[in-house]
């Protein structure tokens, strides 16, 4: 009886263990065809019907989307919005147009999909989000979006949050008065990625509030992102969030929040061309800046292209204005394998090395109460660890306040 009690418990748990795997697999499948469904509807609220689409030769569908369909206006508050043509105001200074001489060519910079194409005008040119970039994500919420706490803070109290969440930084910064703005001359490279989970990126930080998780930010520069993209090209890009990278925000048009007005310059589309090492040099200037009529943040792209801006009313803070700006390079270092990884920032050299081989950031200026453009005043300089990507100041008269920055990431003082 014993022997025949025990047999009948263990084939009552082998039936329940069948019920349950089978549960577990219908479970899977209904999730799946949820999960289809969700990265459908997902794309269809990213990819407007285009007036025209452009194969770009990297492989990117450009879309030509009417400036009015575009998904800023998905955004309830945006229902009735009139867009703005131009700023009201734009700021003035230093460094105007293309006046700075100096020894770096002055050539077209463009994007890839020119190529093959351009939008007609009243459209502005949107690269197609494909299932395949969704499906690198983590899930179809969190793509587009940055991770949290990817932020260089360089008055934490607590330095090891720097370091635990993986993200390394050669910055420079101001903080400590009111900005209104911020420009930079930032030259152009193709840093190598490790590993697909990593990336590379040069930009300002136009920060509000404090490092808390209400923390404003907008964001533009260049990146390499396999994930975000599923290449290594260098692309153009922006950011912005209202609470720390939580719920708001994310690059580009991937949600609600830019107007572009632009038909020229598409967000995330690569740039071209790219700096090469003890070679021609590349740079481009963005300027980013709140117009004191409106209050909204116009972002410009080189001295012909006003991209269109982010409305005030996504922000808190900045919506008054910034409290600190962030100029430079920013990586992710997954410690593959428990090493530092090799992803490089800037040209994947030291600042040491100087024009031509090190990267740059040029005639970094803010913009101040007046709409003025200014040399910032009292430049910190930030990284985690010199010895893996570092920082330089300089000052000079064609290239006003400078940095060179970057480096390769693990080398043997970086191990
Ligand atoms: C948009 O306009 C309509 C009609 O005038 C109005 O009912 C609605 O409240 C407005 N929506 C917003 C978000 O302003
Ligand atoms: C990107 O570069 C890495 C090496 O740096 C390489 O392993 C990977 O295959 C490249 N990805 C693509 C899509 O070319
Ligand atoms: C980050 O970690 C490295 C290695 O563990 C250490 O040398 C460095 O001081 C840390 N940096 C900060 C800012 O804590």
């Amino acid at each position: 009886m014993a022997a025949h009690g025990s047999v009948d418990r263990s084939l009552v748990a082998l039936l329940a263990l069948m019920a349950c795997l089978s549960c577990a697999a219908a479970g899977r499948a209904g999730g799946v065809a949820r999960q289809r469904l969700e990265l459908r509807r997902h794309l269809k609220r990213l990819n407007k019907t285009p007036v025209k689409s452009i194969k770009s030769p990297d492989g990117d569908i450009i879309d030509c989307v009417h400036v009015s369909h575009q998904p800023a206006f998905d955004h309830p508050f945006l229902k009735n919005h009139t867009i703005q043509t131009r700023p009201a105001y734009h700021p003035e200074g230093l460094f105007g147009g293309n006046k700075v001489v100096s020894q770096t060519k002055t050539p077209s910079m463009a994007q890839l999909w020119h190529q093959n194409g351009r939008c007609p005008e009243d459209t502005i040119p949107i690269r197609r989000t494909t299932r395949e970039d969704v499906s690198r994500a983590s899930s179809v919420k969190r793509y587009g979006r940055k991770k949290h706490r990817s932020l260089p803070n360089p008055m934490s109290v607590d330095p090891d949050l720097l370091n635990e969440s993986g993200h390394q930084h050669a910055i420079a910064y101001v903080e400590g008065d009111k900005y209104y703005g911020a420009k930079a001359t930032i030259n152009v490279w193709q840093p190598k990625i490790q590993q697909s989970n990593e990336f590379s990126l040069s930009q300002i930080w136009i920060l509000g509030g404090s490092f808390g998780a209400d923390l404003n930010s907008i964001e533009a520069g260049w990146q390499v992102s396999p994930d975000l993209y599923g290449d290594n090209y260098t692309r153009l890009f922006t950011y912005w969030t209202s609470d720390a990278y939580q719920a708001t925000g994310c690059y580009n048009l991937l949600c609600s929040g830019f107007i572009q007005i632009n038909n020229e310059i598409a967000m995330g589309a690569s740039i071209s061309p790219i700096s090469n090492y003890d070679g021609s040099q590349y740079d481009i200037s963005i300027l980013v800046w709140k117009d004191p009529k409106e209050g909204n943040w116009w972002m410009q792209f080189g001295s012909d292209y006003v991209l269109g801006y982010w409305p005030s009313f996504l922000f808190s803070y900045l919506a008054d204005s910034a409290t600190m700006i962030e100029w430079g390079g920013e990586v992710v270092n997954s410690e593959p394998d428990g090493e530092h990884t090799s992803t490089e920032m800037g040209s994947g050299r030291f600042p040491e090395e100087g024009f031509s081989k090190a990267s740059y950031f040029r005639n970094i200026q803010i913009v101040d109460g007046s709409n003025n453009l200014r040399a910032p005043e009292g430049v910190g300089a930030f990284t985690e660890q010199s010895n893996c990507y570092d920082v330089q100041n300089g000052n000079s008269n064609a290239w006003g306040q400078y940095f060179y920055y970057g480096g390769p990431g693990r080398n043997s003082n970086c191990p």
